[in-house]
């Protein structure tokens, strides 16, 4: 396996706080990678850091051998990096369909696709929707759905790009077991169909279902990665999270 994204020394500094402090790790091309760590110890920084939404002062960040540290969001977001937040982002009053079709309208990659296929923007839109099974919610406001739904829905938004690489900020967080374990099975679902994982998320026995590889992050470093089972015998990694 080859790395489609490599972290290099990344440093991030806020004030007197030492947000990432020379942060180093891999993602393989093909995998689930889970990046967890206590809180603060700078899991959504790097999520910034390697998508644009903050310069690492320094450090490289590689996709695919290419350095991108210093391009922005959109820039990323078109080389097939996509993302999403901690805290939710859809447009409450826009409807869950009119969520999908304004990233349709705001993506390249998509109109590109739409030329070869002919599809309408709105037929494509429907199908991203049935495929994380929202469809039945396309009429109604992003604004009145479950915090599991809003979640799906910005995965759908995220889709409409065709990215190589998703990076999920806490996609289980706040959300019921049952819509865990959908967004679980749909992330598999997309691995098999070719799609990179980096998820971060602090529900332990979501991550050790769903991962391949592990990076344990701590105080802005990686303490401890490898294969789930190893990792979670790791006594760093005990003590990093009893430490927090
Ligand atoms: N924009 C900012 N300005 C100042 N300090 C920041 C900023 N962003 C992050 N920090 C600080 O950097 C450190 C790392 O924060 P970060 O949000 O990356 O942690 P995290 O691992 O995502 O935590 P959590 O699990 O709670 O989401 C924290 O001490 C945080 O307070
Ligand atoms: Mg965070």
């Amino acid at each position: 396996m080859s790395a489609l994204l490599e972290v290099r020394g990344v440093r991030k500094r806020f004030g007197g706080v030492e947000a990432l402090a020379g942060c180093s790790f891999r993602v393989e091309e093909g995998s689930i990678t889970s990046l967890i760590g206590p809180n603060g110890s700078g899991k959504t920084t790097l999520f910034n850091a390697v998508t644009g939404f903050a310069t690492p002062d320094e450090g490289d960040v590689e996709l695919r051998g290419e350095k991108i540290q210093q391009l922005s969001p959109d820039r990323i977001y078109a080389k097939g990096l996509g993302r999403t937040f901690q805290q939710v982002r859809v447009f409450p009053r826009l409807s869950v369909l009119e969520n999908v079709l304004v990233a349709t309208s705001h993506s390249s990659v998509a109109q590109g696709l739409r030329t070869r296929t002919g599809a309408s923007e709105r037929e494509r839109a429907m199908e991203i929707l049935e495929y994380v099974n929202i469809a039945r919610l396309a009429g109604v406001p992003a604004g009145s759905l479950s915090f599991g739904q809003k979640k799906l829905l910005e995965i759908a938004t995220i889709l409409v790009g065709e990215p190589k690489l998703l990076l999920l900020d806490e996609p289980a967080g706040g959300v019921n077991p049952t819509m865990t374990q959908q967004i679980g099975d749909k992330i598999r679902e997309l691995n098999a169909r070719g799609i990179t994982f980096l998820v971060v998320e602090h529900n332990m026995e979501f991550v050790m279902g769903i991962s391949h590889r592990v990076v344990v992050m701590a105080r802005g470093k990686v303490i401890a990665e490898g294969p789930p089972d190893v990792v979670r015998r790791d006594p760093a990694v005990l003590e990093a999270y009893l430490g927090a």
